[in-house]
Order: C-alpha cells, then sequence, then structure tokens
C-alpha cells in the first residue's frame, strides 16, 4: 500500500478559506477508498486542535524546533476514516480566524515563519526524523504554504517521491530578502534557478522547481500557466518544466453535494424527478426576502476579489435587474467590491439580495434555488462552484477559462443536446451579458433548458476516477525513483 503524506494549509471541514478545503477533504478520502494510504498534515489552527481534543485524539511526538516546542496530534478527519495529523505550535498557529489572515485583513506578519516551520515538520514526517513510526513513500504538497517541504527533502538522497500540486498560481508566497535570511535558509538558495523571484523569495517556486511532480487542477489550466497570460511570471519555469506537468481535473464531493439528500435543503429532487427545484427557489426567494416569482433566479457564491471577475458581473447587474432578473449574492472580500454591492442591493430590494460573509448551508440553498449561476472569473484554476451547480440543475454561465472551460459546454460549440451551460470567450462584461441573455432566452424555452439541466446532472463529478489519474501518477514518481536509485 503506498502511503502518501498530504501537507495542505485548509481543509474541510475545520478550516476553509476556499476549494482547496474541500480539496484536501475529498481528494485524500477518495484515494484511500482506492487503498492508498493518505493522511494528511495541518497546522494545528485553535478549531482543529480543538476538535482533535474532543475526540479523544493522542499526542503522538513532542519535540523542540528551533525556539519552538512542537507537538504532533494524531487524529481523523471529521466524518472519515482518513488520519490527520496537526502541527501543534501555539505561538504560530492558534490564533483566531482566518488561517493566513489577522482581524484587520492583513496577512499575518509572520507567515513566512508560520508556514517554514510546517514545512520542516513535513519534511521531518518524510524522513522519518518526527518520532512516529508511520512514514511516507510520498509527500503531496498543495500551493505556496508547503512550497518549502521539497526544499528541505532535496538533501536527502533517500528521500520519499514528491508531488506539488498548485491550486492557485496568483498566490505565490513572496517575502522579503530579510525574511529570507531570517528564516536561515542556505544562501545557495537564493538564485533565479531556485528560491528568488524578481528579488523577493517565493515559496511556491520551491514546490516548483524540486518537486519530481508538478499538477494543478485542470487540463486547461495547466495549458494556461505556461503562457504569460495566466503565467503570473512563472510561465518560463512552468515550460522548462512542462514534461513534469499535468493538470488533473478536481472531483467533488457527491455526498456532501447531492440535491437528493442535502440536509440544507427542505425539498430533495433529482435527474428524473426536478419538480422540486422550483420548491427549494422558493424558499429561497422566501428565506431571503425576494418576491416569489419563478425567476429567472441568478446566483453567485464566491470570494469578491480580482479573480472572480466581480468587477463585469457588477457592470451587467443593472441592465439584468432592470430586465426583472433577481439576484443571489453570497460571499466577501474586497471593499470595492463589497460596497458597490451593497450599494445595488439598497437600490433592488426584492429583487436582489446581498449575503456577506461564510456561510455554507446558504451555499448549498443558493446551488439549488437558483435558475443560472454566474461564474466569470478572469481566471479560475478549476471552480467547484460551477460542478456543484451542474449536480444541482442549475445552469452555470462562465468564461471559458481553465476548469470552467473543461467542465461547461455552450450549446453553440456543441449543440443543445450536449451542452450543459454557457460559456462567454471574450474578457469583458459585455461578452458576459451577451452570454447571459443568450442564456436567458433559452431560459424560456422550457423543453432546451430541461435538456441543459438533464445533462449537466449525468456527468460523474465524483472524485473515483480523477483519483486513480493522482493513484497512476504517485505510481509513476514511485518507479522513476527507483530507477534513480539503481542507476
Ligand atoms: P476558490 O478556491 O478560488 O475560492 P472554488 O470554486 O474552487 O474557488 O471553491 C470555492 C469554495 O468555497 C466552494 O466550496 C464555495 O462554495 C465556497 N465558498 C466561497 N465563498 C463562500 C461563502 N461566502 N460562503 C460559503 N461558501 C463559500
Ligand atoms: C483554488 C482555485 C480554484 C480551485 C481550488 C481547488 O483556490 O482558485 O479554481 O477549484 O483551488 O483546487
Amino acid at each position: 500500500m503506498i502511503r502518501v503524506l498530504f501537507a495542505t494549509s485548509e481543509v474541510y471541514p475545520l478550516v476553509k478559506t476556499g476549494g482547496l478545503a474541500d480539496v484536501s477533504a475529498s481528494l485524500p478520502e477518495a484515494l484511500c477508498r482506492l487503498e492508498y494510504d493518505v493522511q494528511i498534515l495541518l497546522p494545528g489552527y485553535p478549531d482543529a486542535v480543538k476538535a482533535a481534543r474532543k475526540a479523544g485524539s493522542r499526542r503522538k511526538a513532542r519535540f523542540q524546533l528551533g525556539q519552538y516546542n512542537v507537538s504532533l496530534w494524531q487524529t481523523r478527519l471529521p466524518g472519515t476514516a482518513v488520519t490527520l495529523w496537526l502541527v501543534d505550535c501555539p505561538p504560530l498557529f492558534d490564533r483566531p480566524g482566518d488561517p493566513y489572515k489577522n482581524e484587520e485583513g492583513k496577512d499575518w506578519w509572520d507567515n513566512a515563519h508560520r508556514f517554514e516551520l510546517f514545512g520542516k515538520v513535513g519534511a521531518m514526517i518524510a524522513m522519518g526524523e518526527a518520532g512516529l513510526t508511520w512514514r511516507p513513500d510520498l509527500v503531496h504538497c498543495n500551493d505556496w504554504q508547503t512550497g518549502l517541504i521539497p526544499v528541505f527533502l532535496e538533501a536527502y538522497q533517500d528521500r520519499p517521491g514528491t508531488v506539488f500540486t498548485i491550486h492557485n498560481l496568483a498566490y505565490q508566497g513572496l517575502f522579503s530578502h530579510e525574511t529570507f535570511r531570517a528564516l536561515g535558509l542556505p544562501d545557495s538558495l537564493w538564485s533565479l534557478e531556485q528560491l528568488e523571484f524578481y528579488g523577493q523569495l517565493s515559496f511556491i517556486k520551491g514546490g516548483l522547481v524540486f518537486s519530481d511532480r508538478i499538477t494543478t487542477v485542470s487540463p486547461t489550466y495547466a495549458r494556461e500557466i505556461q503562457s504569460p497570460e495566466f503565467g503570473s511570471g512563472l510561465d518560463g519555469l512552468l515550460r522548462h518544466r512542462q514534461h513534469a506537468l499535468s493538470g488533473i481535473l478536481n472531483g467533488i464531493d457527491t455526498r456532501v453535494w447531492n440535491p437528493a439528500e442535502d440536509p440544507e435543503l427542505a425539498f430533495h429532487y433529482g435527474r428524473d424527478h426536478l419538480k422540486n427545484k422550483a420548491q427549494c427557489q422558493a424558499n429561497l426567494q422566501q428565506e431571503l426576502g425576494l418576491e416569489v416569482n419563478g425567476g429567472p433566479l441568478l446566483g453567485f457564491i464566491g470570494r469578491l476579489v480580482d479573480q472572480k471577475g466581480v468587477d463585469w458581473m457588477l457592470s451587467v447587474m443593472p441592465a439584468l435587474l432592470e430586465q426583472g432578473c433577481q439576484f443571489v449574492i453570497l460571499g466577501s472580500g474586497e471593499d470595492r467590491y463589497e460596497e458597490p454591492l451593497k450599494q445595488l442591493a439598497r437600490t433592488w430590494p426584492g429583487q436582489m439580495s446581498l449575503t456577506l460573509g461564510y456561510n455554507e448551508g446558504l451555499s448549498h440553498r443558493i446551488t439549488a434555488g437558483c435558475d443560472l449561476f454566474l461564474m466569470p472569473s478572469r481566471f479560475e484554476p478549476c471552480g467547484l462552484n460551477q460542478m456543484y451547480s451542474l449536480r444541482y440543475g442549475t445552469i452555470p454561465v462562465v468564461h471559458g477559462v481553465g476548469g470552467l472551460a473543461d467542465t461547461v459546454q455552450d450549446p453553440q460549440d456543441v449543440g443543445i443536446d450536449k451542452a450543459n451551460g454557457f460559456v462567454f470567450t471574450g474578457a469583458s462584461a459585455e461578452s458576459l451579458l451577451a452570454t447571459v441573455n443568450r442564456a436567458l432566452q433559452v431560459f424560456d424555452k422550457r423543453k432546451q433548458w430541461r435538456r441543459l439541466q438533464e445533462n449537466g446532472m449525468a456527468i460523474d463529478y465524483s472524485w473515483k476516477q480523477r483519483a486513480r489519474t493522482y493513484g497512476d501518477l504517485y505510481q509513476g514518481i514511485l518507479k522513476d525513483r527507483d530507477q534513480q536509485q539503481l542507476d
């Protein structure tokens, strides 16, 4: 049985700021079902440690790392049989709220130290130096917070294999040269070929330069990031490593996201019995103080940041509200998006609902209750919400980039019999508006709309097959490493 340490900075339901948390829970679980021994490594955030203590978990190791006392707690990911290790180091991780930011929304001043320590502990476990009896054959790193693990492991001949998954190339973990020095990293790492990035220390480069393989979360994004337009300055490096790079589409947890059984919904439905979806819509409209009128109801859930194309959505909303569309928006993020959204919600009571903040239950009810779901992202490595929507018979309107291009098919491209949503390719608000209007025309043709819904609901979004692709990748890495050791 292949043993894998899956290092991540967030995991659902313990700590979540975005899709990384969902994937960090559902992918390891799917791999465990395929008989891989995948164990998750997570910083010991207070809620996670509390949950572990409550579940009667044990401290399995304790050691000193520089000035810090570190403990390793062994527990299980709630609701699963997956082993979860918590790196308990209260001065670095016992902080409330967001895992990366303080109450004012600013990055914690010592994030480099926090995730360097996390990386060091990951490397110690990988090398059997943390006092545990379990040692992995492979370390699966995710995003910049884990980027130093492959760097620390590079020094060892008999290290495990390494894979680094890019969930979002735009977040790179960049810090000053002073921070680089303060971390005590060897000077030899300060070069263009290693961790230096335009005069700064780049954590993500650790993963991209030193891992055996690199993956990202959709085939299209894997191609896009090798171009200057989507490469965030790292396209050259990624082209250089193109033979080690592949895109594997994310799956979703089809038990958490299932309209036939979702405990967040008062009415349930499925592909062959869609009738109750209208009840879910009426309930949602009532819950949010919107007029109960049969739609069209358009939804958006997500981080209110540049990536998500909120500015394009803001510019098309007045025209669509004017036409009688309703909007339900759930999210939180930058003031420059929250403020104009608040203004619109004030101007259009009864027709537009805005919920600022994070609300898991409401996100399910929106996914079920809307007719259309908007994802006008400028770029989108994979995107999970379009898959949740498709599974709930809610038609996505997306910008044709990254994982959105890989999961949504437009009638103009594949014909109505095969389509499941609408895709715009011009990167502009005009293009978004034209495509929403195209979708609204089909909305009025009930039979065609139903066809789109059924097509989307028929697709298998589960991890089953997609996790197998990760399994094949793990096996390929181990084979290569065996070969290297023989050579
Ligand atoms: P990203 O990781 O870039 O934020 P994804 O589409 O991969 O985008 O995943 C976002 C995840 O976070 C989804 O599960 C989505 O439902 C959830 N989410 C985002 N914002 C909120 C919110 N305000 N309330 C509830 N869930 C949210
Ligand atoms: C990132 C990406 C998103 C992806 C998620 C999980 O946060 O922005 O597109 O779905 O990671 O891989």
